[in-house]
Parts: structure tokens; C-alpha cells; sequence
């Protein structure tokens, strides 16, 4: 016979093994499977893992632990204890306490110290870790990630001696270890997904336009806001030059030192001009960067620009309505000085006529004098409808009415070669006003667009009622959301370039010839709207004629009372009654009392 004694042994080691190797299998199918793998959730993976690897190894303690980020210690993040399923976590262990052990988890694929106590790369863990916690055998496998280990998979042997590591089992802690370096993996997939998903929602979503070109300046993205603000969408800009928004409005120095100051790898900031789709220009607020990969080579710009069109105009309209209101206030300071010198000159002139003989030469030379102070006096006039301390009458009017009796004046005043139309809105209210004032408005455009339209042409003048909404003022300085009119004047003119379109409500700015214009028409438009509560806003192109706008404030329905006084002069009359003249000017006042006394008048000075 034969001992069979043997060949049974190494059968049943043989099934014992084909039964490890089946479990072993199952169980890292059914780990590589589950979502917290897949999901990059470590925590609760490595909870299912440690688990797992006691139960199918029969291994007392589990352990994942992972260096910390200057991968000086090692911290326990999960530990399962197979004989009373409790977890731990949180031990920490300096990697200066052992150093051969912490070399060799760098390059081995396992550390299989079957007699842990004895064994050269864990030893030195006796008295500080294994005796107090009855460790007898250890089977470490290395976690790493892109050749790094990060951590490690601690099987703990407690069995009160050695124990012999089967090499199915290393392959299997081997195995574990790969899946937790996986599960590391995908958390940081997960991570940077998020990650690249909100600052995608932040820069699609965002109101800045934003362009990312490569070196050469080829476009490879542009958000929405970039659509937005320059009318190309994303399939017109892709693989094109930003030169497509070029304006012309600055010059090839201007880009070379923007691209100089990039390609050197520094910021470039600063505000250029910029063309739309649509053709129109906008004023940008620009941030270009140079982008740098790992290498710190650049290899993108990222520009930022924020459309300040609106901004500038507003400032340019406060500042423009600030100037002008000094001016006007200096001006009309100016008039109302002049006013009282003239009035002297046209007052001795008058007394000078009235006295002389009107054969003497003395007397037609007082003529021209007087013609002359009246030129001057018409100048301050108009001068004088710039300062506010006017006294005016002002009261609910029918802006409909005064157009209406302009008519003849008007027609007269444009001339046979102009077409004059007039389309007067219904309904459309009573604003409070001047009917002088207003005609002088009215007036004053339509010279200028007269003017304009030297061969001949057609003016329109509409009014309209007009609700002005939040959207239309948060535009403009200086007008309220409400109802109003609209005076509107459109002239086929010659239009007006934008340069000289920027000045023409200053006091004496004019394009026109020596004693054709005096430049004061539109300043005396302005100040009269201003005077009124009102808006005005002139658009106008070369070639393209002039829209004026006026909007005034409509008046509420319930009928006013009329409000404020005049200055008007009566005809000269004689009379033989006492005057007390009250006058601080002494020229005025000297020259009040000789004319009183002049018309029979019993004069008292104070
Ligand atoms: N309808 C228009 N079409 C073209 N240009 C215009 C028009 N209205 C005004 N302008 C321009 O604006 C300038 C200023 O106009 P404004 O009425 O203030 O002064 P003016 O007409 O030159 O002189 P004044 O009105 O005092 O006789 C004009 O010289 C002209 O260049
Ligand atoms: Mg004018």
C-alpha cells in the first residue's frame, strides 16, 4: 500500500485554496462594482472595503491609512475589528518612527511580515503599536496613485503567533489596495468635475463677456455674454482672430503694445473701442491674461470685458449738463450786468434823439448808437433766457394749439424748397409752459434746420403722448419715468458728424459762417427745456438728417390755477403824478428819473 496521508493533506489544501481563491474573486468583483467606487465616495467604500478583506482573509484588524499632505505621519481613516465588528479610526503614526518600514511601502508591491515581532521592516513598531495591541503578523499593501504611495492596507494578524501569508492572500491585499487607490481616484474625478462644471456655470452665466484665445490669437471659446454684447455668436467667432471687432478707432501702435505687454506674459488692462456685428461701436472695459500651463508656458489669453457704453454716455451727459449749466449761469450773470449798461446807453441815447433836431448831425449819430444798444440789448436778451431768475409765465398749455398758429410763421421762415409736415398727436395732454418760450424752441430748430438743408429738403414736427419708462431713464441723466409730450423735429438735413454733435448746446459753438450764426440757438433750446422740467436729445448722422427730441412733463388732469407773473413794457405814457424810483444802480436810477421827468412826471429818488 501507499501513505496516502500526504496526497489527502495537499487535496484538501488544494480545495481549501480553490475555495479562498473563489471567495477572493467574488468579493473584489462585487467591491469594483459598487457605487461608492464608482461614485468617488472613499468614506463609505473604504468602510465595505476594510470589512470585506477581515471577513474573506480572517484577519482580526483592517486598516486603510493614508500619509498626510507632507507625508511626515500616517493616519488611520478606517479600521474594522473582525472578532467584534467594531470600527476605529483616527490613530496616527510619525513615519520617522520607522523609517526601513516606511522605505520599503514606497517600492514594494507588499510587506508580508508573517512574525511581525521579528521581522526587520516592522519591528521597530513593537513596543509603541504591536505588543500593546497583541499584533503578531502583518500583510501591508502599498496604496499609490500615478506611482506615489499615498497610503496603505494594514491586515493585523492577533492570533498570539506568527502567521503564514498564502500568496493568494498578497495578491489579494495587493488587489484591495489597487481598489482603494481607485476609489481615491475617482473622488478626485468627481471633485474636478464639480469644479470645472461651476466655474463653466460662472463664466457661461456670467455678465462680462469672456473670450479664450489660444497664442496666435485663434478664438477656441466665447460665452454667452460675449453674444451678447458683440452680436457674434459662438459659431461666427470660433477659429477667427478677435481682430473681427476691430473698430479703427485706435491705431497699430495701440495693439502692438497690448500684444507686447501679453506676450511677455504680463496682464493687460485698459479700456479700447470695440466694433459689433451690427457695425456700432462699444466702449470696453478690457482684462486680458495670460494663461500658463504646468510648464509655465503660455499657452492661452483669457480676456474680460465689460461693455461701459452706457456708463461713458452717462457721464458724458452729466458732465455736459453741469457745464452747461455754469456756463448758462455765467452767461445770464454776464447779460444781466450788460442789461443795466445798456439800458443807460439806449436811455441817454432816446433823450439825446428826443432833444436834438432831427436835421443836426448830432441827432442820427444818437440814432446809430441807439440802433447799436438795441443789437446788443437783443443779444443779452436771449443771453438773459440762459439764467433761471427770469420772470416767466407759466401755465398748463397746449403744445398742439401753439404749433398750430406757428404755421404761416413758420412756412415763412423755411422757405419755398422746404416741405413742411406736421403730425399732431391726439389726446395728447397739456404741459406747463410758455408760449413764448415754447415758440422760441420751436423757432430755433427750425432754423437750424433750415440751415441744414440748403437745397431744399422736408421738416417734420411731431408731438406725441409717450409714457417714459424705467428702461428709457436709467439711460439718460436728468428725466423721471412718467407721461409725457414729445415735441419731435426731423429735418432731411445734412446730419451731424459726432464730434460736433457732442458741443452744440454750448453757449456760442457754431459750425455756421461770421454774423450768420451766433451759436446761442441751441444753447437757449436747452435751457428753455431745463426751465420747463423737461428732456431734449438730439440724434443725428451725416447724410442722414436730425431728430430733435423734446419730452415735457404732462400736467395732471384737475385744471391749474395760472401761476406766475410777467415782465412786460406798456407804450410810453405821460402823467403828472408823483413817482418814488427805487433803484440801486445809479446809472439806472439817474437815468429813470430824467425820462419820468422827460414825461411830465413829479420824480422822488431813494
Ligand atoms: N438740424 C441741424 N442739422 C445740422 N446741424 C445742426 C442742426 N442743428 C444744429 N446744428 C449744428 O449745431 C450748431 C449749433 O446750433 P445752434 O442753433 O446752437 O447755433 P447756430 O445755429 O450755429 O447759431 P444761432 O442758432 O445762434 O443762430 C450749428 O452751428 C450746426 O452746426
Ligand atoms: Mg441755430
Amino acid at each position: 500500500f501507499m501513505d496516502i496521508t500526504e496526497h489527502k493533506q495537499f487535496e484538501s489544501e488544494l480545495r481549501n485554496r480553490e475555495s479562498r481563491l473563489r471567495r477572493q474573486a467574488a468579493t473584489l468583483t462585487e467591491l469594483a462594482r459598487c457605487h461608492e467606487l464608482l461614485d468617488g465616495n472613499p468614506e463609505s467604500f473604504f468602510r465595505k472595503l476594510v470589512q470585506t478583506a477581515a471577513e474573506t482573509l480572517g484577519v482580526e484588524r483592517v486598516g486603510i491609512w493614508l500619509y498626510t499632505s507632507g507625508k511626515d505621519r500616517i493616519v488611520c481613516h478606517e479600521c474594522y475589528h473582525l472578532s467584534t465588528g467594531e470600527r476605529s479610526r483616527g490613530a496616527e503614526l510619525p513615519v520617522s518612527s520607522n523609517p526601513t518600514y516606511f522605505d520599503e511601502l514606497d517600492s514594494a508591491r507588499f510587506i508580508d511580515a508573517d512574525d511581525a515581532l521579528q521581522d526587520a521592516r516592522t519591528r521597530d513598531f513593537a513596543d509603541t503599536y504591536l505588543k500593546p495591541l497583541g499584533i503578531t503578523a502583518m500583510l501591508d499593501a502599498p496604496i499609490r496613485r500615478k506611482g506615489q504611495t499615498v497610503g496603505v492596507l494594514c491586515h493585523e494578524h492577533c492570533g498570539g503567533g506568527p502567521r503564514n501569508w498564502q500568496p493568494d492572500e498578497k495578491a489579494y491585499a495587493a488587489s484591495l489596495a489597487d481598489l482603494a487607490a481607485m476609489v481615491l481616484e475617482a473622488a478626485d474625478r468627481v471633485r474636478a468635475e464639480a469644479d470645472r462644471e461651476r466655474l463653466a456655470r460662472a463664466v457661461t452665466q456670467s455678465h462680462e463677456a469672456m473670450m479664450i484665445t489660444d497664442v496666435s490669437g485663434k478664438i477656441l471659446y466665447v460665452n454667452p455674454a460675449f453674444e451678447r454684447i458683440t452680436g457674434y455668436s459662438p459659431r461666427e467667432t470660433l477659429g477667427r482672430n478677435p481682430r473681427i471687432l476691430k473698430s479703427g478707432e485706435h491705431d497699430a501702435a495701440f495693439y502692438e503694445k497690448m500684444w507686447a505687454t501679453l506676450r511677455s506674459g504680463r496682464v493687460w488692462k485698459g479700456r479700447m473701442v470695440n466694433r459689433r456685428k451690427d457695425g456700432t461701436l462699444f466702449h470696453a472695459d478690457e482684462v486680458i491674461t495670460p494663461i500658463r500651463n504646468e510648464e509655465g508656458e503660455i499657452v492661452n489669453y483669457v480676456a474680460v470685458c465689460r461693455d461701459i457704453t452706457r456708463e461713458l454716455h452717462l457721464e458724458q451727459q452729466l458732465m455736459q449738463a453741469v457745464k452747461l449749466e455754469s456756463v448758462g449761469r455765467m452767461a445770464g450773470g454776464i447779460a444781466h450786468d450788460f442789461n443795466n449798461l445798456l439800458t443807460t446807453i439806449l436811455g441817454f441815447a432816446q433823450l439825446i434823439v428826443d432833444m436834438s433836431d432831427p436835421k443836426s448831425p448830432i441827432y442820427n449819430e444818437a440814432r446809430e448808437i441807439l440802433r447799436a444798444a438795441e443789437r446788443g440789448a437783443e443779444l443779452t436778451r436771449q443771453l438773459l433766457t440762459l439764467s433761471k431768475s427770469r420772470l416767466t409765465q407759466i401755465r398748463p398749455l397746449d403744445i398742439n394749439a401753439v404749433v398750430r398758429n406757428m404755421h404761416q410763421l413758420l412756412r415763412r421762415t423755411l422757405g419755398e424748397d422746404i416741405e413742411l409736415v406736421t403730425v399732431l398727436g391726439e389726446d395728447i395732454g397739456s404741459v406747463r409752459a410758455n408760449e413764448t418760450l415754447l415758440e422760441q424752441v420751436i423757432i430755433n430748430l427750425a432754423v437750424n434746420a433750415r440751415d441744414a438743408m440748403p437745397g431744399g429738403g422736408k421738416l417734420s414736427i411731431e408731438t406725441l403722448a409717450v409714457e417714459l419708462d424705467e428702461r428709457f431713464c436709467a439711460q439718460r441723466i436728468g428725466v423721471r419715468p412718467g407721461r409725457y409730450v414729445r415735441l419731435r423735429l426731423t429735418d432731411t438735413g445734412q446730419g451731424i458728424p459726432p464730434e460736433i454733435l457732442a458741443h452744440v448746446f454750448e453757449p456760442f459753438y457754431t459750425t455756421k459762417e461770421k454774423g450768420r450764426g451766433s451759436g446761442l440757438g441751441l444753447t437757449t433750446v436747452y435751457s428753455i427745456v431745463k426751465q420747463l422740467s423737461g428732456y431734449i436729445e438730439i440724434q443725428s448722422q451725416p447724410g442722414r438728417g436730425t431728430t430733435v427730441d423734446i419730452y415735457l412733463p404732462v400736467v395732471p388732469e384737475e385744471p391749474e390755477a395760472q401761476v406766475e407773473i410777467v415782465e412786460s413794457r406798456g407804450a410810453l405814457s405821460r402823467g403828472n403824478e408823483t413817482v418814488l424810483v427805487v433803484e440801486d444802480e445809479d446809472t439806472v436810477r439817474h437815468l429813470t428819473v430824467r425820462m419820468l421827468r422827460s414825461l411830465g412826471y413829479h420824480v422822488l429818488e431813494a
